[in-house]
């Protein structure tokens, strides 16, 4: 496997401070080391810098549209830049917000792409259906060509595209959805696996059915958006909007091998890391290590071992 990491260290997106030093605090877990110690190819690209912006009041009550807006343009182009350079691409955040310059990027490069969104939330409202006004509840709408209708343009958005398409869509590990998001889930006909699918088919059919659904026609890319909330605050604590009930470790690395061995990630997204937010030191060690195995899981890492195709007993 070849990784191409960028880090955006952004938290505009929600109004919780710490989350801009996910990047920082996931590498320090080990990321680039344990990656080259599975043999693969890494490239650090580095973070990102984001320029304060300044007036940037509401667009009726969304927040901070325009730092979110130019945010999302720059992770847009290094993406892209990452994906043209034939990595598959870890975008380490950073809000969830994050997704919209993500998956854009992404599609720019690979137009037919699915997305498997893991997450306990839908991140689906648009401006006007969210009920806080922070955008990392929203970056979904802006994606979707069947919502483009409902969208207003706001300041710094007017070089989003809708990109994806509802049936190339799956959620797993919802637990915490606005009315107005179970609507548009419904309305769109979106494939979701709720933790009560998790909990009645079991983690290994979730998947199978996942792929069912994204692989339905043709091989599509796939573009894996994790959110460390999907998994249960027992492990993943140091979050920004914790849902007690989540994904367990297990649950939550057999995706990620799962989705490894269909040969067809291309992009992933690890957010909403927040070190602030941990009790005590040790809250925020964990919730960065079960970051890196996520990561570490997505390009080729599996609980029996593996070895060397050229070694022998020596
Ligand atoms: N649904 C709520 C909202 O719209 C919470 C979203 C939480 N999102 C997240 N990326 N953690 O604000
Ligand atoms: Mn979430
Ligand atoms: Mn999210």
């Amino acid at each position: 496997h070849s990784v191409g990491i960028v880090g955006a260290p952004f938290s505009r997106g929600q109004p919780r401070d710490g989350v801009q030093r996910g990047p920082d605090v996931i590498r320090g877990a080990g990321l680039v080391r344990k990656l080259e110690g599975q043999d693969c190819m890494v490239k650090d690209y580095g973070n990102l810098i984001f320029e304060e912006v300044s007036n940037d009041h509401p667009f009726g009550t969304t927040k901070q549209p325009r730092a979110v807006g130019l945010a999302n343009k720059q992770v847009a182009d290094a993406v892209q830049r990452v994906k043209n350079d034939g990595y598959t691409c870890v975008m380490l955040g950073g809000d969830h917000s994050l997704a919209i310059g993500s998956i854009h990027g992404h599609a720019a490069c690979r137009p037919e792409l699915s997305v498997v969104w893991v997450d306990a939330h839908a991140d689906i409202n648009t401006p006007l259906t969210s009920p806080t006004g922070n955008i990392h509840g929203q970056p979904m709408s802006y994606l979707i060509h069947e919502l483009h209708n409902k969208i207003p343009v706001m300041p710094n958005f007017s070089w989003i595209q809708p990109c994806v398409t509802a049936k190339d869509i799956v959620y797993i590990g919802l637990r915490d959805v606005d009315p107005e998001e179970h609507y548009i889930l419904k309305h769109l006909g979106i494939k979701t696996f709720s933790m009560t699918e998790v909990d009645s088919l079991g983690i290994a059919r979730v998947m199978e059915q996942t792929c069912d659904h994204i692989f339905s026609k043709i091989k599509k890319p796939i573009h894996l958006s994790y959110d460390i909330d999907a998994l249960d605050p027992s492990l993943a604590p140091a979050t920004g909007t914790p849902v007690i009930g989540g994904l367990t470790y297990r649950e939550g690395i057999y995706i990620t091998e799962y989705l490894c061995q269909t040969g067809l990630l291309s992009a992933i997204d690890i957010v909403e890391v927040n070190p602030k937010l941990a009790k005590r030191e040790e809250e925020a060690q964990l919730t960065a290590s079960v970051a890196v195995d996520l990561v570490l899981g997505c390009f080729g890492r599996v609980r029996e071992g593996s070895h060397r195709a050229d070694y022998k007993i020596p």
